[in-house]
């Protein structure tokens, strides 16, 4: 008997469904059952005998979903429910007293805050390879001389070290993100009950304890309908798959023929179909494609928050998939970013040659100007006239003479033709930050320092 005259309709079970998806939380629900399974033995609504044979049906449960051997059946609406299924089949009507003290909507909020604690240090460990990998190379480039941009047109020539710690820190900056979206799942929502708490005192601080939580939460109704924790998550996520995409955009111009600043390894890379002599750098292209998609899974699940009144409705439902479908995404680009990266080769003639271009040592020959007294807009608009006689002439502005230094002081003319020298404009850029040489060795200590602290801070299974 139940409260229902008619079958669910096959439409009403195909929308309603959540197994086809949910099961990734298996582990996390037997894991907290056997946790909950302790706390009723605690309440005396199992004996000691009761509680073995729940834990060991549990075990056994747990056994057959690692072994792939875990049947689903039909009428499993969602992973909750096809573990008590099978609990009940392995151990009988005992199986039906495990869910005394909890409702489904404490216990999905828990299972999902014990999955997004374990992918936020999944995404850690995964930045660690990668910074790691970011580290050694910018190591190894620290003394490379290589243009760099603004508008994607040559600004200023960096070393090729200094680049690539760029990235360092964003990923660093990430890290930290994902230690932050691991903190907010700390409050366990279960023993909340379906939202208004529960009719036995059940000990939550015993269970937060078994699960690793730090405390209970609070507010019973808040807990049923939290889901801030998995927005931390996708919102650190976002972020980090939009600086992979940064890093894949410049990849993919940099190995370009036009650019020639880099190539990928030949096993991070693919042929065309068609054209025999492409070599395509498809990985560093996803990078940039997958972003956008992460970023949907965070507006998705703020759009299936909003508005919802309290506490649990059933739209909270559709918060996995993109969450999942994030983790995954995330997790491979990671992966594939710190890969690729670690076979790539840099031209070191090419990035020489386009760092060489006099035109990057502008401003400094505007700021050697200054030196000598010229307020620093005048110095713009006089060394903007020497470029432009640069251009028309074909000339380099080392090469410019005569009429052609018309109007500048003659005081500042051997400081400027100091400031053309090779390798002089990287090595001016001294402040603390910048790219000479000593700031970039600096940068190397806190980039090295910094990486150190994280492989601390990662907690490691015992
Ligand atoms: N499959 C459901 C979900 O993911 C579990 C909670 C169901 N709660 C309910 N009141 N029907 O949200």
């Amino acid at each position: 008997m139940n409260r229902f005259g008619e079958e669910q309709d096959p439409l009403f079970r195909r929308i309603n469904s959540s197994i086809s998806f949910d099961w990734r939380l298996a582990e996390f629900d037997v894991e907290q059952s056997k946790a909950h399974a302790r706390a009723l033995a605690k309440l005396g609504v199992l004996d000691d005998a009761e509680l073995g044979e729940v834990t060991e049906g549990l075990d056994r449960v747990a056994g057959e979903l690692e072994g792939g051997r875990f049947e689903f059946a039909d009428d499993d609406e969602d992973v909750h429910m096809a573990i008590e299924r099978r609990l009940t089949e392995l151990i009988g009507p005992l199986g039906g007293k495990l869910h005394t003290a909890r409702s489904r909507n404490d216990q999905v909020a828990t299972d999902l805050a014990l999955l997004v604690r374990s992918h936020s240090a999944r995404a850690i460990v995964l930045l660690e390879t990668l910074l790691g990998t970011l580290v050694d190379l910018a190591e190894r480039h620290r003394d490379w001389p290589a243009p760099a941009y603004t508008h994607l047109q040559r600004a200023q020539p960096v070393y090729l070290g200094h680049h690539l710690l760029a990235y360092f820190w964003m990923f660093q900056r990430d890290a930290r993100r994902f230690f932050r979206a691991a903190e907010a799942t700390m409050e366990m929502p279960a023993g909340s009950g379906a939202l208004a708490g529960l009719n036995w005192d059940l000990d939550r601080e015993a269970i937060a304890a078994d699960l690793g939580f730090e405390r209970p939460t609070s507010n019973s109704l808040d807990a049923v309908s939290n889901r801030d924790f998995a927005l931390d998550y996708l919102s650190a996520a976002s972020i980090c798959a939009m600086h992979l995409s940064r890093l894949g955009a410049e990849i993919v111009l940099w190995s370009s023929q036009e650019f020639g600043f880099c190539q990928l390894p030949d096993s991070f890379a693919s042929g065309s179909s068609i054209m025999p002599q492409k070599k395509n750098p498809d990985a560093a292209e996803l990078l940039r494609g997958k972003a956008p998609r992460v970023a949907a899974s965070l507006a998705s699940l703020i759009g299936t928050m909003h508005a919802l009144p309290l506490a649990y409705s059933k739209d909270l439902q559709e918060d996995k998939e993109p969450l999942f479908d994030a983790i995954d995404s995330l997790e491979l680009c990671l992966a594939a970013a710190a890969g690729m990266l670690d076979g790539i080769g840099f031209n070191r003639d090419r990035l020489a040659d386009a760092a060489a271009d006099e035109m990057l040592a502008a401003t400094d020959l505007a700021d050697a100007l200054v030196q000598e007294g010229v307020p620093f807009r005048e110095a713009h608009g006089l060394v903007g006239g020497l470029v432009r006689s640069a251009l028309e002439s074909g000339k380099s502005l080392s090469e410019l003479s005569g009429a052609e230094l018309d109007g500048v002081p003659e005081n500042a003319r051997s400081s400027m033709s100091r400031a053309l020298e090779a390798g002089r404009t990287i090595e001016s850029k001294v402040s603390a930050g910048g790219t000479a040489a000593s700031r970039v060795g600096e940068q190397l200590e806190q980039a090295r320092a910094s990486l150190t602290e994280l492989t601390g801070a990662i907690p490691r299974d015992s």
